[in-house]
């Protein structure tokens, strides 16, 4: 299988960086675009959903880990926003199935943010981005994929981080 290659690597050196990087992200997503979001605990997923959040019109503070809901619905911004994690579940391929929220891995409408997405891998859209998150001991290493996306849309997310002014790694 080919491994995509990353259109972009940058660094993060505090919280707030990291939700601005998010916020910057957010403006190049578009209807139907799914976000799965890789990293440990703590690495600065749900931080960078609030950034993507804040970027479609909702309050960052709205964000929280979805812990006892699978998933919180944020509607009535620029897009709606659905925001997932599937750390929790046992079963996740089959908890997804089961309960409706592969709608949600392959969006129609709006963009979908899933924490820890690839514990039901098979159930992610093909087509979308891969966000992984490192923990380095100054800050963050953020590598950005796109997966089976236009062109056009590569270039807008690497534009939009360039021109905010995070450094390439
Ligand atoms: N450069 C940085 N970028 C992101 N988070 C940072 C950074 N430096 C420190 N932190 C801290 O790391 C934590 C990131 O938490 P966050 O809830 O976003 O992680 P997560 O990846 O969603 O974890 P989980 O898998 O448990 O949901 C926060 O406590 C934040 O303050
Ligand atoms: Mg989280």
């Amino acid at each position: 299988m080919a491994t995509a290659a990353a259109i972009a690597k940058v660094r993060t050196y505090s919280p707030a960086e990291t939700q601005r990087l998010g916020q910057v992200f957010g403006q190049a997503l578009a209807a139907g675009d799914l976000v799965n979001l890789q990293g440990d605990l703590g690495a600065g997923k749900t931080l960078f959903v609030k950034g993507i959040a804040r970027s479609l019109g909702y309050d960052p503070e709205d964000v929280q880990s979805p812990t006892f809901t699978l998933v919180h619905e944020h509607r009535g911004g620029r897009l709606d926003l659905f925001h997932l994690d599937l750390y929790r579940l046992d079963d996740p391929l089959g908890d997804v199935e089961a309960s409706g929220l592969d709608e949600y891995l392959d969006p129609r409408d709006g963009v979908t943010a899933v924490e820890w997405g690839e514990r039901a891998r098979e159930a992610l859209a093909a087509r979308r981005f891969d966000v992984a998150f490192e923990v380095l001991p100054d800050g963050r290493r953020v590598t950005f994929w796109a997966r089976g996306m236009e062109p056009r849309r590569l270039e807008a997310v690497r534009n939009a981080i360039r021109s905010a002014g995070f450094q390439a790694e």
